[in-house]
Parts: structure tokens; C-alpha cells; sequence
């Protein structure tokens, strides 16, 4: 053993040698950390007491729920109070009872006020701007898309000015409450080829696309002749009658006819002409009376009335 090894002799060792000269110092460990590692020690022990903790037969320990700690009190679906050890299910359910009871006074306020008063008063229409893209998001986006812009060819935008049904409260809400199938006779049916095909030139012709003149002229006679009667449901001038939900025609908006990705002009008129051929019966708009609160579709209406331009 060398000089210097003997000196460190001074401070104790575990009395091991490795490698002929390795040896170990035997130092305490500093008081801090012994207490606390101590403490950690308790504060386990009490943890596994208090909160679930080990599996115990086929369930687990769930530990003592401690008021203010490790218990947790919350109204379940039927609206009765329930006492529950920790977890995170019944936290989340606290948690929401909590933000409930929160919005109360502001439904109870909606449910007190006018559309257009919720509009105009800036604490309601805060309100129906959180809650009201909250339930639009839950119910509504599916179909309608985050922001409500739609899918064209499945849902239609709820942010531009364009109604099928209309844009005032009222008929919003009424769009909400009962629910919309929009329908559309096929034409294939009553009309020959030519015909059809006179009609989609019209029709092309009122939102500027490319069209065939002679073709369209004809399809105008048509439009407001009783063997087609496109102007029942969609107006004399083409314009739409929100009581039927046939949309305008003039405003080069597209919902159902595939206009918009035809690049030719020869195929977007085949485009109007498959829809006034094949006809409409796929766009549903479920009801929403029996699955929200009155509270909750009223927050929903002058939600979607500000989306865009409602009426
Ligand atoms: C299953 C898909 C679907 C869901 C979910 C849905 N909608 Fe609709 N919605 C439609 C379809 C399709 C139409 C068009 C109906 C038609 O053309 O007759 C429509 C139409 C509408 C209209 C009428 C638009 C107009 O131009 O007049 C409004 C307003 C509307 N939905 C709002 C909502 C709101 C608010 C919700 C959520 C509570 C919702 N929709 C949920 C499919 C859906
Ligand atoms: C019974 C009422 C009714 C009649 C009659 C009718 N339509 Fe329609 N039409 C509708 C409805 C409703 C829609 C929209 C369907 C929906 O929203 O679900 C529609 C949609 C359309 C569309 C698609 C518009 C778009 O945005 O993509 C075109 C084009 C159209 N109709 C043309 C015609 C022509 C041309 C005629 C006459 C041959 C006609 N319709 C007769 C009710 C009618």
C-alpha cells in the first residue's frame, strides 16, 4: 500500500480492498437526507392508505377518503349526491357539476330573454359564443365542420349568408327543434332527355356559367310551366322559398350539384343536370327538440345566427 493510501487511513473505511488498493469510504450520510428519506417513507405508507393503491382479490384497495383530500362528492346522472373515494372518473364528474351549476344562472337568463336580447347583451352573448361552440362542437360539427362551413355535396355552410331554410331566429330555431329533409323530385321521371337538358342550360345561365342560348331560353318556359314546376318550390325567379328549402339559384352557390369542381363549362352543366334528373332526398338535419334542453337550442340558434349572416 503507498504513502498516500495509508494517509487516507485517517477517515474509517468499509475495511475493503479491491483491485489490491481500491478501497471504500464509510462516511454518514448528511442528516438532511436521512430525515428526508424518512419522510418520503411516511408520506408513502399515508399515500397508499388514503388513496387506491395495491390490487386486492379481484378488486383494489381503495383507500380512506379524507374530506378536503382523498374524497370526493358529485352528483351522478340521476342527479343524486354520491361519495366517492379518489379517482379520476368521478373527479371529471365533480368537475363538470361544477361548470353546471356555474352556467346556470346564465341559461336561466337565456331561457328569460328574447333572441335578440341574448344577442345584444354583452355578458349572454359571451356566454352563447363558449357554450354555444362547446354544444356546436359536441353536436353539430360532425356534419357542419368546426367552424360550420359545411361539405359541399352533404352539409351546408352555416357561415355564409346563403339559407335554405332561412336565417332569422325563428326559423333557425325551428330548423333546430323539428329537424330539415330537404326533397327534390326526380325529373328523369316526367321530363325527357332534351327537356333536362334545356333546364340545366337555364339554370347554368343564372349564375353566369357557360351555356347554350337557345337551349336556355327554353328551359325558362319550362322552369315556370306546370309540367316541370320548378318554380313551385324554387320561386318564379329562381331565388328559393325557404318554406320548401329549395335553395336560390342565382347566387352561384352550390350545395348539391357538383359546379364547383367541374372545371368545364359542358361539365357543370351536366352537373345541374344529374340533380334535376336523379333529385334530392339525402339531406337530413336530424331534430334536436327531444336531445337539448329548450335552454340549450336557444344558445345553439343565436350561436349559428352569428356564425354567419344570420337574418
Ligand atoms: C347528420 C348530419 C348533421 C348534423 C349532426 C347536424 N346537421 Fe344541420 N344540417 C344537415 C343537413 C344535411 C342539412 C341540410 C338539410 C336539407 O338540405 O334539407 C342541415 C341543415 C341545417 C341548417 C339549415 C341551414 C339553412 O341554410 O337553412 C341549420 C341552421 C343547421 N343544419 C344547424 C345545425 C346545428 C346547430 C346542428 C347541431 C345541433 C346540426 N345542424 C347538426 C346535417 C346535419
Ligand atoms: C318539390 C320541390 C322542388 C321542385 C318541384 C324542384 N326542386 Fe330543385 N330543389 C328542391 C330542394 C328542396 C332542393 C335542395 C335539397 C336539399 O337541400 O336537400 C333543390 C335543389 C336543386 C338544385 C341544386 C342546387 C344546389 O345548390 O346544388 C338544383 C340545380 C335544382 N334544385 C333545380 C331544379 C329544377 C331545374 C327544377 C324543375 C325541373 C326543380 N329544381 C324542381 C326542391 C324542388
Amino acid at each position: 500500500m503507498s504513502e498516500q493510501h495509508l494517509q487516507s487511513q485517517t477517515v474509517q473505511t468499509t475495511g475493503h480492498a479491491w483491485d489490491g488498493d481500491l478501497q471504500e469510504f464509510n462516511n454518514p450520510l448528511p442528516t438532511w437526507w436521512v430525515y428526508t428519506f424518512y419522510i418520503t417513507i411516511v408520506f408513502a405508507v399515508l399515500y397508499w392508505f388514503i388513496y387506491p393503491s395495491w390490487p386486492f382479490g379481484k378488486g383494489f384497495l381503495s383507500g380512506i377518503p379524507v374530506p378536503g383530500i382523498s374524497r370526493i362528492v358529485y352528483q351522478n346522472d340521476k342527479g343524486e349526491t354520491v361519495e366517492s373515494h379518489w379517482n379520476t372518473r368521478a373527479l371529471l364528474q365533480a368537475d363538470l357539476n361544477q361548470a353546471a351549476e356555474m352556467q346556470k344562472p346564465y341559461f336561466s337568463k337565456v331561457a328569460q330573454s328574447s333572441f335578440s336580447e341574448i344577442a345584444r347583451n354583452p355578458e349572454l352573448s359571451g356566454f352563447v359564443q363558449s357554450a354555444g361552440k362547446v354544444l356546436f362542437n359536441d353536436n353539430c360539427a360532425a356534419c357542419h365542420q368546426q367552424g360550420g362551413q359545411g361539405v359541399v355535396g352533404f352539409f351546408p355552410n352555416l357561415v355564409d349568408d346563403d339559407w335554405l331554410y332561412g336565417g332569422t331566429f325563428d326559423r333557425i330555431h325551428e330548423t333546430l327543434i323539428n329537424g330539415r329533409r330537404g326533397y327534390m323530385p326526380a325529373f328523369a321521371e316526367v321530363l325527357n332527355a332534351r327537356e333536362i337538358d334545356s333546364l340545366a342550360n337555364y339554370v347554368a345561365s343564372l349564375s353566369g356559367i357557360a351555356h347554350d342560348a337557345n337551349k336556355a331560353a327554353s328551359g325558362k318556359v319550362l322552369f315556370a310551366s306546370e309540367s316541370a314546376a320548378c318554380y313551385y318550390c324554387h320561386g318564379e325567379n329562381a331565388q328559393g322559398r325557404k318554406e320548401t328549402g329549395a335553395p336560390n339559384l342565382t347566387d352561384r352557390i352550390w350545395l348539391w350539384a357538383n359546379v364547383p369542381a367541374a372545371e368545364k363549362a359542358e361539365d357543370k352543366v351536366s352537373a345541374i343536370r344529374n340533380v334535376i334528373a336523379g333529385g334530392l332526398n339525402k339531406g337530413v338535419m336530424p331534430a334536436w327538440g327531444e336531445r337539448m334542453t329548450p335552454e340549450e337550442i336557444k344558445v345553439l340558434t343565436v350561436y349559428v345566427h352569428q356564425l354567419g349572416g344570420g337574418e
